[in-house]
């Protein structure tokens, strides 16, 4: 029962991460909208966001790195790949990004020397990210649809929580 409410707590924080740097990464997809001040400064946290994002799968990235070539299953696998890239999609934006900085950084005494190389890189790993994200939230549909059911339709946190859920997380361990 305690490891049941375990799960229960555990889904929750990552719905509530998830649904955060959702909306955090669609703010950070107009500068133009939110301002440069804001399109910066929420970005780094979107940064430090999708640290803790990675550290509350990293069970899964350990268990499907160690299986990758062995027994995983291929949505495993896709899902792997996908990942991976979006691992290096939003690197190369948050240093490229930092590399152009007008407002954090100066705020904090450093000038970098930017450029239209880093400013081109920017915006064309902000478009594959767009990308990337779609297809990363399209592969979860199934279990976002099921946390918001329990949440909206059968708010009976957290007792109905001893039902199966279909998180990705769970099928592979
Ligand atoms: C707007 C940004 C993002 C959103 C809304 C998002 C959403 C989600 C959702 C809904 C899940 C499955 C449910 C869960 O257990 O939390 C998930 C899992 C995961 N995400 Fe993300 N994510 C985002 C960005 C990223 C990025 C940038 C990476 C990699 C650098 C990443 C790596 C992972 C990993 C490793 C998992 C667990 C394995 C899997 O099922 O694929 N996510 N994410
Ligand atoms: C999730 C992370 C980020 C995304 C999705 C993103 C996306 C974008 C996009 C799409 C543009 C181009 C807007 C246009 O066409 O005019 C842009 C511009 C810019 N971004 Fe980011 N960005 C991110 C992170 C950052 C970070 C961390 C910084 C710096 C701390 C930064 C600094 C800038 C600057 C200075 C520009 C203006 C470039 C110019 O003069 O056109 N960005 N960003």
């Amino acid at each position: 029962m305690a490891q049941v409410a375990r799960k229960t707590n555990r889904n929750m924080v990552n719905l509530l991460l998830d649904g955060t740097i959702f909306v955090a990464f669609l703010a950070s997809t107009a500068p133009r909208f939110t301002g440069l001040a804001i399109h910066e400064w929420l970005s780094i946290a979107f940064g430090a966001a999708i640290v803790t994002h990675l550290l509350l799968h990293w069970s899964w990235i350990v268990a499907v790195t160690k299986r990758f070539f062995g027994k995983a299953q291929w949505s495993a696998r896709v899902n792997y790949v996908l990942n991976a890239l979006l691992f290096v999609a939003f690197t190369v934006i948050i240093f490229t990004g930092l590399m152009i900085s007008e407002v954090a950084l100066p705020f904090i005494g450093i000038q970098l020397a930017g450029g239209h190389l880093w400013e081109q890189l920017h915006k064309l790993a902000a478009d594959a990210s767009v990308f990337l994200i779609g297809l990363h939230v399209a592969l979860h549909w199934q279990w976002i649809v099921n946390m918001l059911k329990r949440i909206i339709v059968a708010p009976r946190w957290p007792r109905r929580a001893a039902q199966p859920t279909i998180s990705n997380q769970q099928q592979e361990a």
